[in-house]
């Protein structure tokens, strides 16, 4: 039975070994590259919380703005006492939404790599809903990890996977991923998930270089992790953040520039980069409608109600697997 304030927290969270390996690999690998999974230590999920509230990044308020005029719908769609499973759940802002509408939730269980953010994300929730048991999982959620056991009436086990995180993944590893959650979740598995819409070019270059240069830090945060956790003298303010729309491929793509012929220590090895040299750090993805529903076909999914705003910036799917 829940109290009212404590939650129950799993930490399964990779040890600081998982970020010095990729760094290494990712930086001898040619094109460098860096997993944008990395982004989000402390400093990192604070930094992608205040990019949610500039004023170019649409995505988080267009995303706030059709679950809260959904909910009601959506609570429909999920029924009375149901457990839901949220895959990288950052702040757990979103999911609030939810739990405002749904009928008598019985569980929340936040998954997310970022320790003390899911510690106090989770606190937060178990805080202001006293009836839903709050069971926080501390894991990278793209590789396989169990469920906890969650006792009480029958009702859906449901996954939230929303701010398009799904974008990050390559269109096969959505299939993948969909197919693995598809199995953590069982028979009929269902989920609502949140994915940015294809746009207008322009929309979306202005989306992921905002004014204030916060996707900038953000981005070059993953420099500050390099300095600060592997022992290296790094030159931060010689490299740029860049970032921009890729329609061939359908994507958003991120990249660290470096401004010139450089080196670096970094646990113990050094590394050159060129004038110019791009490191690539992220993709985003963004599907037109009917481009995600046949996407989720391919996992066994078919989207039971899909929600968007007026403009059709977003797109929130049910999806069920049958
Ligand atoms: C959290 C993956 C949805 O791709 O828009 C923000 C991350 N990257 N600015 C996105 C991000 C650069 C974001 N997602």
């Amino acid at each position: 039975m829940p109290d009212g304030s404590s939650f129950i927290f799993h930490d399964l969270a990779p040890g600081e070994d998982s970020f010095r390996d990729a760094v290494l690999a990712g930086l001898s690998a040619r094109p460098k590259s860096l997993p944008c999974k990395f982004f989000y230590d402390e400093r990192g999920s604070a930094l992608f919380e205040a990019i949610c509230e500039v004023p170019e990044y649409y995505l988080t308020r267009t995303e706030l703005a059709i679950l809260e005029t959904k909910a009601g719908a959506i609570a429909e769609q999920i029924g009375p006492n149901c457990r839901l499973v949220e895959l990288g759940s950052g702040a757990s802002r979103k999911v609030r939404l939810l739990l405002q509408a749904l009928q008598a939730p019985l569980a929340y269980v936040p998954v997310d790599i970022s320790r003390g953010f899911l510690r106090e994300a989770a606190a937060g929730i178990a805080a202001d809903f006293p009836d839903v048991e709050v069971i926080a999982v501390c894991t990278d959620y793209t590789r396989p990890f169990a469920l906890p056991k969650i006792s009480g009436p029958a009702g859906k086990t449901v996954g939230f996977f929303p701010g398009s995180t799904i974008g990050n993944f390559e269109p096969e590893a959505v299939i993948a991923f969909l197919t693995h959650v598809g199995k953590l979740l069982g028979p009929g598995a269902e989920m609502l998930i949140g994915a940015d819409v294809k746009k207008n070019k322009a929309i979306l270059d202005a989306a992921y270089n905002d004014a204030q240069g916060l996707n900038a830090a953000f981005n070059l945060n993953l420099l500050h992790r390099i300095r600060g956790e592997l022992d290296s003298d790094i030159a931060i303010g010689d490299f740029a953040h860049v970032a921009f729309y890729n329609p061939d491929e359908g994507r958003v793509e991120l990249y660290i520039k470096s401004l010139s012929d450089q080196s670096a220590v970094i646990a113990g090895r050094r590394f050159s980069f060129s004038a110019d040299e791009m490191i690539h750090t992220e993709n985003s993805y963004k599907y037109a409608v009917a481009e995600f529903h046949a996407l989720a076909a391919r996992a066994g999914f078919r989207a039971l109600d899909t929600w968007t705003d007026a403009e059709g910036k977003f797109a929130v799917y049910y999806l069920r697997r049958d």
